[in-house]
């Protein structure tokens, strides 16, 4: 064996180290993703320990067929690149679910090769019991077995894997329109999705009892796989499309665990520690959006959030507001003194943050103090007005936080509220039957005057009517948001 491989075998110290600096390199950039001006520097430790760990994997002896190996990471390395350039923002929450899903059924795959290894390895094992009749017991009290702790991990990592591949492929489907995204679900669906779990339980407990060498049972094996597939397809099918980027957070930390476990049968530390990491940043994630629209999780994967029956739209009494046209806005604006942009969904359905971006600079110019309230759930996923502002060079410190801007809106002269809606509905404070009732908001309406751009009064995601477009406070501006602004924009210039 040459010196390289012997310094990289499996268990060699030199192995441990580059898996501790590469994870140690993931911590590192996690930590960096938690402010907008290092989260880019972030990415890139991250990724760099992503390549340690990979290449540290790769060196070790006996890693298998290099022509696959080469095949594989040009082809994965295409398609990703060619896919992270082309797609469009509003269409990250459907990517990031493909990747997860990808991950996912990785780990499945990788699970069921180890099994299938298993099975070979216990066939000669088989026949010669075969051969011996009685004496089969001694054989198989002799220690010839998959020892649980890694039986255990590796039944763990195919189901988790495999339920997450299907479910996010449903998710992607979704919000790719693939598939109907409304709440899709057999009768008895629930039942169903409970029997199939109990299956997985009740398969998993045969296999792990039955995990001496000559018991080891592939089929049963193959049929979990697919069960656990029924079961991800099952959960999110009957989930909205606007509830997918919650749901896509949830199934990104199933397939962390189903990674750590897969480390765990593996033996391998990077795969333990990225996995947990995943898994728990994952859960956090998940838990933080619940939070943030007041809902829990079970409710987010149990309730069909958006079927008829959660009264999403629905008949609206017709009730007077005030609008005004771009000139006027604008006239409104310049004579302020603070401005406060509220973003939504409806500004990255318009593309319109460079053209916010400059209005922006149009007030500034005439001495107009300007900041942006994020709340975190506006748009689709987690930060995704953030970084829509930061494309368009928004200095960090003109985004404020909801608790943080909260407090400062009695004070503020001008909120223009565009493309957003739910996360400014004051029926959330004191409308106690809403839907979105306790879910923390901008609150706009306290502000002196208030412009809503929109195309229309139509409801946001939550389907539910929003009184502050009715307010004496507020007027509403119509139409697309990119070029309402736009012609903001040419107003404040001939003023
Ligand atoms: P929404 O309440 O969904 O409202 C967006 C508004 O944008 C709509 O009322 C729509 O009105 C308007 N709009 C759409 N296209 C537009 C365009 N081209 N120009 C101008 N306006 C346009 O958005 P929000 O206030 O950002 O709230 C987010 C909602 O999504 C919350 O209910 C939240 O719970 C939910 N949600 C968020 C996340 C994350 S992680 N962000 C995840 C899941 C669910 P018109 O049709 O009249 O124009």
């Amino acid at each position: 064996m040459s010196p390289l491989l012997a310094a990289l075998a499996p268990d060699s110290s030199l192995v441990a180290i580059l898996y501790i600096v590469s994870f140690s390199l993931f911590i590192y950039g996690i930590k960096l993703g938690t402010h907008p001006t290092s989260a880019r520097r972030g990415n890139m430790v991250a990724a760099v320990g992503m390549a340690i760990a990979v290449i540290t994997t790769l060196c070790q002896k006996g890693i298998g067929n290099w022509d696959i190996i080469i095949g594989g990471l040009l082809v994965g390395t295409i398609v990703g690149a060619v896919a992270s350039k082309k797609v469009k923002m509003t269409e990250m929450p459907q990517m990031v679910a493909l990747y997860n899903g990808l991950g996912g059924g990785a780990i499945a795959l990788i699970a069921w090769s180890e099994y299938r290894e298993w099975v070979h390895e216990a066939e000669p094992l088989k026949q010669l019991v075969g051969g011996l009749g009685d004496r089969t017991v001694i054989i198989i009290h002799s220690g010839l077995s998959v020892p649980l702790e890694v039986m255990i991990p590796t039944l763990l990592a195919m189901v988790i894997g495999s339920i997450s591949f299907w479910g996010s492929n449903v998710a992607f489907g979704k919000l790719q329109e693939l598939i109907p995204s409304q709440p899709l679900a057999l009768p008895g669906q629930k039942i169903i999705n409970g029997v199939l779990l109990v299956l997985l339980i009740a398969g998993g407990v045969y296999l792990g009892v039955n995990n001496e060498y000559v018991n080891l049972d592939q089929p049963v094996f193959i049929l979990m796989l697919v069960v656990a597939a029924l079961l991800g397809v099952g959960v999110v099918m009957p989930i909205g499309g606007a509830d997918m980027p919650v749901v896509i957070s949830l199934l990104n930390a199933f397939t962390g665990l189903s990674a750590a476990a897969a480390g765990i049968a593996l033996d391998n530390t990077a795969l333990i520690v990225a996995g947990t990491l995943v898994g728990s940043s994952g859960t956090i994630l998940t838990l933080e959006m619940a939070t943030a629209m007041n809902r829990s999780v079970a409710n987010i994967l149990f309730a069909g959030f958006g079927s008829p029956a959660t009264g999403g739209g629905g008949d609206k009494e017709e009730r007077p507001y005030r609008s005004l046209n771009a000139q006027d806005a604008a006239i409104a604006l310049a004579y302020a003194d603070s401005v406060v942009i509220v973003p939504g969904y409806g500004l990255a359905v318009a593309q319109a943050q460079h053209t916010v971006k400059e209005m922006a600079d149009e007030l500034n110019k005439k001495g107009v103090t300007v900041n942006y309230a994020i709340h975190p759930v506006a748009g689709r996923m987690p930060g995704h007005m953030n970084v829509l502002l930061a494309e368009a060079d928004v200095p960090y410190d003109q985004l404020k936080e909801m608790d943080e801007i909260n407090p400062e809106l009695p004070q503020t002269d001008v909120c223009v509220v565009i493309g957003a809606n739910d996360v400014t509905n004051p029926a959330a404070k004191t409308d106690e039957s809403s839907p979105i009732y306790g879910m923390p908001i901008i609150e706009v309406d306290e502000a002196q005057q208030v412009l809503v751009l929109k195309r229309s009064m139509s409801a946001g995601f939550a389907g539910i009517d929003n009184d502050l477009f009715y307010n004496e406070k507020t007027a509403m501006v119509f139409g697309d948001a990119k070029q309402t602004v736009q012609d903001i924009v040419t107003e404040l210039g001939n003023l």
